[in-house]
């Protein structure tokens, strides 16, 4: 079989589209002007940059005033929570024990600062249970923070639900929608969120550009000092090109949506289906409440990364768990706290489709990975027979 390149990493990182690349590279050359500048190079940038902004909160279904740019999840996860407890001084904050470590370690770092926190436990599918968050919370709650959708195991919470019960007891909601935004619909105005955090590489925009929606009225201190930009949340000169290209992104994205998602799941299913008929392999995450492009399966008795570099001689770009923790020994938080023992998810491929993903795509993988599971379980020194 001819060697082919197929991209399966969007959950890690998206290419720029070309539609994007072409919005964002006037602003690198002539549209140079500063947009806090009062002439009219200035002036021009800032009318762009402020009609990005509104393109991004008309494709949130949002106020452009509760749009603020920022350099992408990491950032706006750390601007909201970190600016909600620095506005409430003390107090507890709920979230997850499935959270990105941009949210998680956070948390950790609050609690270092006399913040209480609790983690919610998750299911063998990586949902949380609405009566535990609900029996959690205590007066002097403020903050919960869930992410939309897990970038390992791609389970989708019930944000809504947890909207509904977070706006019972009168406390702020933030969610990390970054693998959300662009790839399922979502309504930020129906789900009581305060917070969402989003970032333009996930959805085939540049990377080091991201936003943070802030419910109008809701109160943060700022985290940095400096000029006035982002109404004094977020100072610092603009990154005109990011968010220009962020903003033709998300346009693009949304626009394609929900067909795209159904297309992508198709995809994702047709995966799923094929991988979980070699032996011992088992899918994580939600069989249905999963984001329409995640599919995490585990190989038993061999290791992940043994996988993923036969993968990529074939051409295939996966990755072993989360990106962002891999080159750890350790298995992964999220695996860990599914209750997978510590072989399986040690076995753990994620494949995250996206666009430019095709059927010739799933089928070339479908048609490598048998052999080089036989192979690698040969080699094991795990393997069935010797367990
Ligand atoms: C769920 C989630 N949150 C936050 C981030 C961090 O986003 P960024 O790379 O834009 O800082 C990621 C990136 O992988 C993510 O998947």
């Amino acid at each position: 079989m001819n060697k082919k390149n197929v991209y399966m990493d969007h959950g890690a990182t998206t290419p720029v589209r070309q539609e994007v690349l072409e919005a964002m590279l006037p602003f690198f050359s002539e549209l140079y002007g500063n947009p806090s500048s009062l002439h009219a190079k200035g002036r021009d940038v800032r009318k762009a940059f402020e009609e990005a902004r509104r393109v991004t909160a008309a494709s949130l279904g949002v106020e452009p005033d509760e749009i603020y740019f920022t350099s992408g999840g990491t950032e706006s996860n750390n601007i909201a929570l970190r600016g909600a407890a620095k506005k409430h001084g003390s107090g507890h904050i709920i979230t997850s024990s499935i959270e990105h470590h941009a949210v998680l370690d956070v948390c950790k770092d609050l609690e270092k600062q006399g913040f209480s926190v609790t983690y919610l436990p998750v299911d063998k599918y990586g949902l949380i249970s609405m009566e535990e968050f609900e029996s959690s919370i205590k007066p002097e709650t403020f903050l919960v923070s869930i992410m939309a959708a897990n970038n390992e195991i791609g389970t989708v919470q019930p944000i809504s639900e947890i909207g509904a019960i977070a706006e019972k007891h009168k406390i702020l909601f933030h969610t990390d929608a970054v693998q959300v935004v662009g790839q399922m619909p979502l309504n930020i105005k129906e789900l009581n969120l305060d917070f969402l955090s989003l970032s333009a590489h996930k959805f085939n925009g540049p990377k080091g550009v991201g936003a943070l929606y802030k419910r109008k009225g809701v109160k943060i201190d700022p985290l940095y000092h400096g000029g006035g930009q982002e109404r004094k949340l977020r100072p610092g000169t603009e990154n005109v090109p990011g968010v220009i290209g962020l903003s033709k992104a998300l346009e693009l994205a949304v626009g394609e949506l929900p067909q795209k998602a159904e297309e992508l799941a198709k995809l994702r299913n047709r995966l799923i289906e094929g991988l979980v008929r070699i032996d011992d392999v088992v899918l994580n995450g939600h069989p249905e409440k999963r984001l329409p492009g995640n599919v995490n399966v585990s190989f038993k008795y061999i290791e992940g990364e043994s996988v993923l570099l036969s993968l990529d001689l074939h051409g295939i770009a996966a990755s072993s768990g989360s990106a962002c923790s891999s080159g750890s020994l350790d298995p992964s938080h999220v695996l860990s706290a599914i209750g997978l023992d510590h072989q399986t998810a040690h076995g753990s491929i994620r494949f995250s489709l996206g666009r430019g993903n095709a059927e010739e795509d799933i089928d070339y993988v479908l048609d490598i990975i048998p052999s080089i599971v036989d192979r690698l379980r040969q080699m094991s020194p795990i393997r069935k027979e010797s367990c």
